[in-house]
């Protein structure tokens, strides 16, 4: 197994092992605001998502690609995708009791290699998915390659704030007060280092935006959210050029 392949089981095992308290510490340690901040993902889709087919790629336990399908109507089809079938259980159970109909459904689905053709969605989301790709390179590679074009990816990620007072509050929250809390409600403290490890760790709004353009998607903007502890990334798959 390559080292790709063991960082993929490994953040698998990790999902796998809090699936079951990962709602709760989310709601808990945000203070609910991902639930706003998903809600706002969902207008980043500003023409509305009525007679759209949009993948949820890296879906946990579904919250964005329910927020998708309840915002739109029979014409949406939300397909959310995860790696971690302990994720997709809980995501199961939700959508069960939404009654969502055929708007929504969930599958397994590894972000490196999504079994879809090119071209066969008009959006593709991601919420505080991509961040955890063994290779985030690969992962956009393959979010862009299903998107048709025209059509507009959507990822919601944590970024770290650029006010020096709110960082400085914040980082003590984030690497102190939230592994511990997390640690006792999920009993897996090592899950909640690992959330800000990677945040601090991951590319910038702007080397992530830079990123998003060399894969050829054009549009591509940042909106900061909340002091800029999270934002979202959009960016639109060009029509390809004729001759
Ligand atoms: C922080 S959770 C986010 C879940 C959900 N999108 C949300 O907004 O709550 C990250 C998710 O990414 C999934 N994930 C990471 N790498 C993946 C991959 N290569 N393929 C599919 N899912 C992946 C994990 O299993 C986990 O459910």
């Amino acid at each position: 197994m390559n080292t790709t392949d063991q960082k993929a089981q490994a953040v698998e095992r990790m999902f796998s092992s809090i699936a079951a308290r990962y709602d709760l510490l989310n709601h808990l340690l945000s203070l609910g605001f991902d639930i706003r901040w998903r809600n706002t993902a969902v207008a980043a889709f500003s023409g509305g998502v009525e007679n759209k087919k949009i993948l949820d790629v890296a879906c946990g336990t579904g919250d964005l690609a329910m927020a998708l399908a309840l915002a739109g109507d029979d014409s949406t089809q939300v397909v959310g995708g995860d790696f971690s079938s302990n994720m997709l259980a809980i995501g199961q159970e939700k959508v069960a009791k939404a009654d969502l109909g055929a708007r929504l459904s969930l599958e397994f689905l590894d972000a490196l290699n999504i079994g879809h053709p090119d071209g066969s969605f008009d959006g593709v989301t991601c919420a505080f998915g991509v961040r955890n790709f063994a290779d985030l390179d690969r992962g956009l590679t393959e979010m862009a390659r299903i998107l048709k074009p025209g059509g507009r990816m959507v990822i919601l990620e944590f970024t770290t704030p650029t006010n020096r007072v709110i960082a400085a509050a914040y980082r003590l929250y984030f690497t102190r007060i939230l592994p511990f809390i997390g640690g006792v409600i999920s009993g897996n403290r090592g899950a909640y280092e690992y959330l800000p490890d990677t945040v601090y760790k991951f590319p910038t709004p702007d080397q992530l935006s830079a990123r998003l353009g060399v894969l050829g998607l054009a549009e591509v903007g940042f909106t900061p959210l909340t002091f800029g502890i999270c934002g979202i990334h959009t960016g639109v798959k060009p029509a390809p050029t004729e001759g």
